[in-house]
């Protein structure tokens, strides 16, 4: 059997870590605790809480990795899971859709979950020294903003790989918590290029680990505990006792979010997994490349934890769309005008929750809605990955090279969504998945140099292979347990 994670534990090097941790007043939160902080993080951490910022560099806020943060920006505890419903009005399709919203997560985004899911299991085995060595997080963004910021919180230190036309936020903000930022040639989809830089640090420097979002299981390990844990229980309070859960629509960077689909599909058997990407990009769908607008998704190639067998439709989207939903939700005109078309406006004042990928994903829940003709009584989900908090300077860009927002736009922008169709998809069968599956390949064993047995092995002996997510959340949960114990504080 393949092991998708390795938990070999190192007893001297994992006590040291301990000690290490123990010297900086370090603990760290289970997996449990992060699905169920209200009653399982312990008081005595709550009240340390309530003088930390929510992005501040401290290590109590590794407890505040979970999707159940107080929204506020200071002193926060915790309680339902942030979540918000879009209606009708709005979207133009029947179907409720839900999303959970990433903001309230410390960087503002849900990546420093998979971040800490990639290095935790490492610390607490002893396979990482968290003195003497650095991580590298190779990333499209937010992975590489939640990596610096778990390593800065546990005082080691980092090395942060991403495309030079990333958003200005994100290399404003990584300058200051990163010891190194290394910038590489193109954009969002220039995904080749990241890899080719990681491996020129391995072969040119010392003491460093390469936790590679890409192929590293930690990553939708996360999602299919805590991110699944929790839309599972967003779904249960929405839908009462006539709801019905269709399914998860999920744009892929890494795949990893893709984990809480996983986990969804277990609760409902019957529930579909929609893989979103940009039409600029479509690799999915047909094979497609190109460069594109939608940060942090579509990376010209098929994740290696990408469970392809399991996944039921490809639907492009318009990298167009989002971008002018994104003035449409945050130009005042345009907000002003959507309540006064009576849109709820405590609704309206959130919109600005959702970034660009987030609106990449509505769009994809809209088309998938329409596409299988769901009604009131049913339901989809997505994830609001991170906020406009990020994408401060994209707007920017946009009023000069568009001009000011008008009521005209808004009325075009409008349209634009109730115009949402179902183009550009595609319900995978069976030599379609096949299809979508060979593309790994050329990426991960010609390129990267992984097993092609263990290629083989995702196809061919499918269940196995993919269903080992609950042993390893178990398992994992149990060596941090161990780990806060050899702290002993
Ligand atoms: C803004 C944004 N949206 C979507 C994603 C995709 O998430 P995943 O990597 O889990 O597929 C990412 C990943 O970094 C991201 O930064």
């Amino acid at each position: 059997m393949n092991k998708l994670i390795n938990l070999k534990v190192d007893k001297k090097q994992r006590q040291k870590n301990a000690e290490a941790c123990k010297k900086k007043g370090i603990i760290l939160p289970t997996y449990e605790q992060m699905k169920d902080p209200v009653n399982k993080i312990p008081q005595k951490i709550k009240d340390e809480l309530k003088g930390v910022g929510l992005w501040d560099i401290h290590p109590r806020n590794l407890f505040r990795i979970t999707w159940k943060n107080e929204p506020v920006a200071k002193g926060g505890s915790y309680g339902k899971v942030n979540y918000m419903v879009l209606p009708p009005k709005l979207t133009g399709c029947k179907a409720n859709i839900i999303g959970m919203v990433g903001k309230y997560f410390p960087t503002g985004a849900h990546k420093v979950g998979a971040s800490f899911s990639c290095l935790v299991p490492r610390l607490v085995t002893g396979q990482f020294d968290v003195e003497n060595e650095k991580v590298v997080w190779p990333s499209t963004g937010n992975y590489c903003r939640g990596g610096a910021y778990v390593a800065a919180l546990l005082s080691c230190e980092s090395i942060a790989i991403l495309p030079a036309e990333m958003s200005k936020e994100r290399f404003e903000w990584l300058k200051k918590v990163a010891g190194e930022v290394i910038a590489t040639p193109g954009c969002e989809s220039n995904v080749k290029e990241i890899f080719d830089k990681c491996w020129e640090l391995r072969k040119t420097r010392n003491n460093i680990q390469i936790y590679n979002q890409f192929e590293e299981f930690g990553n939708p390990l996360w999602h299919y505990e805590v991110t699944g844990s929790a839309m599972s229980e967003a779904l249960a309070a929405e839908m009462g006792t006539t709801g019905r859960y269709r399914g998860a629509v999920l744009s892929s960077g890494s795949a990893g979010t893709l984990g809480l689909s996983y986990r969804l599909k277990e609760i409902y058997p019957h529930s579909k997994l929609a893989v979103a990407e940009a039409l600029q990009c479509s690799t999915l769908l047909d094979n497609g490349f190109g460069g594109h607008r939608i940060e942090g998704i579509g990376d010209k190639h098929v994740p290696w934890i990408h469970d392809v067998k399991n996944t039921d439709m490809a639907v492009a989207v318009d990298d167009e769309a989002p971008i002018r939903m994104m003035r449409l939700f945050n130009e005042k005109v345009g907000t002003d005008m959507l309540k006064k078309e009576g849109i709820d406006s405590a609704l309206v004042d959130k919109l600005n929750n959702l970034g660009i990928s987030s609106l990449g994903n509505l769009v994809g829940a809209i088309k998938f809605a329409k596409y299988y003709e769901l009604t009131e009584n049913d339901y989809v989900v997505t994830i609001f990955t991170d906020s406009m908090e990020l994408y401060g300077s994209r707007l920017e860009e946009l009023r000069n090279e568009r001009g000011a927002y008008s009521e005209r736009n808004f009325e075009r922008d409008m349209q634009l969504i109730s115009d949402i169709g179902i183009d550009h998809m595609m319900e995978l069968n069976y030599p379609d998945r096949k299809r979508v599956h060979n593309l790994k390949y050329y990426t991960w064993v010609e390129q990267q140099q992984r097993d092609v047995t263990e290629l083989n092995a995702q196809w061919y002996d499918h269940e196995n292979y993919w269903n080992q997510f609950a042993k390893y959340g178990k398992e994992i949960n149990g060596l941090i347990e161990e780990f806060n114990k050899e702290i002993g504080l």
